[in-house]
């Protein structure tokens, strides 16, 4: 029986192009009817990507998707070393999944010469929950990513909302720019037990892959709580209590916060009165391994 990572991938296949430097990709690209749908990822590719891949089809690509594990994103003493890379097992997934071009460059293609100008998201939206816990991580996605668009010149972008600041952040930045990229955003796939698919997951011991979904639960019995807090002040106190039962378990959070959907701001009396306007956002390490979640409620 096909696993449901190879039932995400599932359909057709299509002669995907493997390009390795801009010269090569450009020349694709001027070859494509239409700009195409970027699909922006690190790769180890698991069904959430493959998800963006399958939005990107349903917006009428062409689809391009891009391998990069950007090294200025990841701050001193991260994961950059070891995050996992296994281009082979990502471009057969994007080949099944539909993908037409695929750009994995090295750091020379896409940093030949010193970054020395970079995008400065704005402080209010990007220095405070990842960005505080990251300092200047967003600076380096917001970078990257404009860097990909201007190479892949793409007509949408689809980003996961699991990382839901970075795709705000994003956003933003297009709107800000006038870049005229759609930015599409998409729904987290989890796993059967509730755990957001995620990259990192990999480095999980099997001890820790049974108790990673007690992130998302933390999330849920925290929304849970929210219709008999009538104030916003009274967030502060369901926030911590989130995050001890996180700590009583063994994880070290760096946040749980109640925030609103549209600029990441706190939530004030009128959007807990409100439908649809808030988000549940949080980070924990579960030993060494950092994982992020939220939940829009
Ligand atoms: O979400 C990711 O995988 C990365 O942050 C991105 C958007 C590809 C930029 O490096």
């Amino acid at each position: 029986m096909a696993t449901r990572l190879e039932q995400a991938a599932m359909p057709t296949p299509t002669p995907m192009r493997i390009l390795h430097s801009r010269a090569a990709l450009q020349a694709e690209l001027q070859a494509l009817p239409r700009p195409p749908v970027l699909v922006p990822t690190m790769g180890h590719l698991h069904a959430g990507h493959l998800a963006l891949v399958a939005r990107a089809r349903a917006l009428g690509g062409p689809v391009v998707a891009s391998v990069f594990v950007n090294r200025p994103q990841f701050g001193a003493g991260e994961d950059f070393d070891r995050y996992p890379r296994d281009l082979e097992r990502d471009a057969e997934l994007l080949r099944q999944a539909g993908c037409d071009l695929l750009f994995a460059p090295g750091e020379a293609d896409m940093y030949p010469v010193a970054q020395t100008f970079q995008v400065r998201p704005d402080p209010q939206l990007a220095s405070q929950l990842e960005g505080a816990a990251r300092p200047g991580h967003f600076d380096a996605v917001a970078t990257v990513v404009l860097k990909l668009l201007q190479l892949t010149r793409p007509s949408a972008a689809v980003f996961g909302k699991k990382d839901y600041q970075q795709w705000l952040v994003v956003r933003a930045m297009v709107e800000q720019f006038a870049l005229g990229v759609r930015i599409e955003g998409v729904d987290t796939v989890r796993e059967d037990d509730g755990l957001a698919m995620s990259s990192r997951n990999s480095y999980l011991s099997p001890a820790q892959r049974a108790q990673a979904p007690q992130l998302q639960r933390a999330l849920r019995a925290l929304a849970a709580r929210l219709p008999g807090c009538a104030e916003a002040r009274g967030l502060q106190a369901l926030e911590a209590d989130a995050q001890q039962q996180l700590r009583a378990q063994g994880w070290d959070p760096d946040y749980i916060s109640v925030r609103r959907r549209a600029d990441l701001q706190p939530a004030g009396d009128e959007d807990l009165a409100a439908a649809g306007r808030l988000v549940v956002l949080g980070a924990a390490r579960l030993g060494s391994t950092r994982l992020l979640d939220n939940l829009e409620i």
